[in-house]
C-alpha cells in the first residue's frame, strides 16, 4: 500500500508513465536518475524525465501558509491545475494533457501537490523570441507574433481568463511551417459567462511585464493591434484597454521594484 503522501490513489498513475520509485523520489523532493530539474517559480519544482516517455512532474509547494484552508473551499493546487487544464482542451486550446495527478487530501491540507503532464517539445514564448530575433527576417517574426496574438485573442474570445499569462507559460513548438501554442500553468485559468475588462487586463499586464525590456515597441504594437482586431475591438474600446494595461503595468512593476 501507498503511504497516504504521496499518492491519493495508485490507480491513477500507470507505472508505465511512472514508477512508485520515481514518484516517492520526486515527491520528496528529489531527482531519480533520468530526470532533470527544469527551472521553476519557488512555489512550484519542476522536474523533466529525458529517458523514455518525456514527461514532467511538478510539484507544488504553498504559497502562503493558508495553502491547505484554500484548498478546502477551493480544491487542491492540482485539482485546480487539472480542471484548468480541462477546461481550455474542452474548448479547443492546446494544452498538455494531465497523465496522472495527486489527490491526497494530506498533501492538499499541508498546500502541496502534484501533477505528471505529458511533455511538449517546444520552448516558451519569451524563450523562443529570444531565438527567433534578431536573426529572423521581419515576415517570420510578425507571423510568429501574430500567432501569439491569434491564440490569445482566441482564449479571451471564448471567455477564457489564464490565471498567469506569462510569456513562456506559452510554449511554442514548430511544426514544419506550422506554429503551435500550448498553454501551461492553467491552475488558476477560468471561464466567464463574458470575459471581464479587468481579466483582459490583468493578462495583457501579465504579458507586457515580460515583453518590456525585451520585444521592440514596433513588435508590442503590432501584436496589440493584432489582438484587438481580433478581439473585434472599437476604437474607444481600443484606446480604453491600452491605457489601462499601461497604467496596470506601471503599477505593478513599481511595486516589484
Ligand atoms: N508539459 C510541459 N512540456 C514542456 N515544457 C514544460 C511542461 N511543463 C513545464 N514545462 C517547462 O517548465 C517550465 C516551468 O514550469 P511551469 O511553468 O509549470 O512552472 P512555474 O511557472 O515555474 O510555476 P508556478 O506555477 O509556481 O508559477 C516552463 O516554463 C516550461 O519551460
Ligand atoms: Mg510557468
Amino acid at each position: 500500500m501507498l503511504p497516504p503522501l504521496i499518492t491519493g490513489r495508485k490507480s491513477h498513475c500507470d507505472s508505465k508513465l511512472i514508477t512508485y520509485h520515481e514518484l516517492s523520489v520526486l515527491v520528496s523532493g528529489g531527482i531519480p536518475s533520468g530526470w532533470k530539474v527544469v527551472a521553476s517559480s519557488r512555489y512550484a519544482r519542476v522536474c523533466k524525465r529525458e529517458v523514455g516517455i518525456s514527461v514532467f512532474f511538478k510539484l507544488f509547494l504553498p504559497r502562503t501558509p493558508l495553502e491547505g484552508i484554500k484548498a478546502i473551499f477551493r480544491g487542491s493546487r492540482s485539482r485546480r491545475f487539472v480542471q484548468g487544464t480541462e477546461a481550455l482542451l474542452k474548448a479547443g486550446f492546446l494544452a498538455p494533457r494531465v497523465l496522472c495527478w495527486d489527490e491526497s487530501f494530506v498533501m492538499a491540507m499541508m498546500g502541496r501537490g502534484w501533477v505528471l503532464t505529458e511533455a511538449i517539445d517546444g520552448r516558451g514564448v519569451l524563450d523562443s523570441w529570444r531565438k527567433l530575433f534578431p536573426a529572423n527576417d521581419v515576415k517570420d517574426i510578425r507571423r510568429f507574433v501574430d500567432e501569439v496574438a491569434i491564440q490569445v485573442s482566441a482564449l479571451h474570445n471564448a471567455a477564457i481568463a489564464h490565471g498567469d499569462l506569462r510569456l513562456n507559460n506559452m510554449l511554442v513548438a514548430f511544426e514544419d511551417k506550422n506554429i503551435k501554442l500550448f498553454f501551461i500553468d492553467n491552475e488558476r485559468s477560468r471561464k466567464h459567462s463574458r470575459l471581464p475588462f479587468k481579466e483582459r487586463v490583468k493578462n495583457l499586464v501579465q504579458m507586457n511585464r515580460d515583453a518590456l525590456n525585451e520585444i521592440p515597441i514596433r513588435y508590442r504594437a503590432y501584436f496589440f493591434a493584432r489582438y484587438c482586431r481580433y478581439c473585434s475591438l472599437s476604437i474607444g474600446e481600443r484606446r480604453r484597454l491600452i491605457e489601462a494595461v499601461e497604467a496596470r503595468t506601471r503599477h505593478v512593476l513599481g511595486r516589484a521594484c
